[in-house]
């Protein structure tokens, strides 16, 4: 009912009266207030004037479905969405409904995490109502071999997004480190749900740095806040990751691999580069001569062997 209500005085562009309302909606005039009441404790500032109705002044900074939702332009994707103040992790979650069945597109999405989680079991920095915080489940038909490339497929979709509201090339270390200006801006979590030769579902963890400040970033990490110096709208940038998550998916089912990899190679930093690869306990190091068809980078060593990884974490020597 709160959405509904919500429809009608972004729709206005002054006063609406709460008749006007609750004759639509059919509730009455004690029903409509007390709705009001609890939007303004949401943080929606709304002004009630006698004579002349309801109108609203602005809307708080959360990722309200019910704000999410009317401009999201998906088929699928965030279609549901599951939405919480603080949670341990979205991953948890994510993986918990889809446990349960949850349809492929389910979103969940936190203010913030107590226990954000990156890759190599590092954590992510979670502070409240700045960033984005998301875990998507996905049902792909395809071997848990090919999990890499959605992992891909993701941060092609979040650096895609960012180039457009940003307006600056942002980049991608492989295999999913969004950089911007050489510094980090978000970074991707695949986990899986799998059998050994069939992927149940998928949970695509997305996290980035929207209006942090320099305090609440490490030493290698940035926000879009902190390169333009002003805040940025985290519903639109939601929206249209979502977006194209979905196109890119949807294209990704039709041409294959190949699709994913030639966009995640155009906005790669690592190619070409001498590297040191962190496998956990080993250290490889030689020149990142390419990505295979799933997403392994082929690494070619000094003594002249390729290796392909496809885990692990790579520093860029020059
Ligand atoms: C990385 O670069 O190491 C991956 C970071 C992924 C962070 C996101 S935030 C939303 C989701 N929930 C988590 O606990 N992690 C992912």
């Amino acid at each position: 009912m709160q959405t509904k209500i919500l429809h009608f005085l972004k729709k206005a562009t002054n006063y609406i009266s709460g008749e006007e309302i609750s004759d639509n909606l059919k509730i009455s005039r004690q029903g409509l207030w007390k709705h009001i009441e609890t939007l303004r404790e949401s943080g929606y500032d709304i002004l009630a004037v006698p004579h002349l109705g309801y109108k609203l002044v602005s809307s708080p900074d959360r990722l309200f479905p019910s704000e999410i939702k009317p401009n999201l332009k998906t088929k699928y994707i965030g279609k549901k969405i599951y939405y919480f103040e603080s949670l341990p992790s979205t991953m948890d979650t994510a993986m918990q409904l889809g446990l349960k069945g949850a349809e492929e597109g389910t979103l969940v999405l936190a203010e913030t995490q107590s226990h954000g989680r990156g890759r190599m079991g590092r954590p992510w920095v979670s502070p409240k109502y700045k960033g984005i915080y998301l875990s998507l489940i996905l049902r792909p038909q395809i071997p848990p071999q090919q999990l890499s490339i959605l992992t891909l497929l993701a941060a092609v979709s979040a650096v895609e997004t960012v180039n457009e509201v940003f307006g600056q090339e942002a980049k991608i270390k492989w295999p999913n480190d969004i950089l911007l200006n050489g510094k980090k801006l978000g970074g991707i979590l695949t986990e899986i749900n799998a059998e050994v030769d069939q992927m149940r579902f998928v949970v695509i963890g997305i996290g980035i740095n929207i209006n942090n400040d320099k305090k609440s970033l490490l030493p290698q990490a940035t926000s879009l806040k902190e390169e333009r110096g002003e805040s940025f709208n985290r519903i639109s940038l939601l929206q249209k990751i979502l977006k194209s998550i979905e196109d890119n998916y949807e294209s990704f089912k039709t041409k294959g691999n190949d699709f994913i990899i030639d966009k995640w190679r155009a906005s790669n930093v690592t190619l070409g580069k001498r590297v040191k690869v962190n496998l956990h306990h080993v250290l490889l190091e030689g020149q990142a001569v390419g990505i295979d068809s799933d997403g392994a980078l082929l690494l070619r060593k000094d003594s002249g062997i390729t290796q392909r990884v496809t885990s692990g974490d790579i520093t860029l020597s020059r």
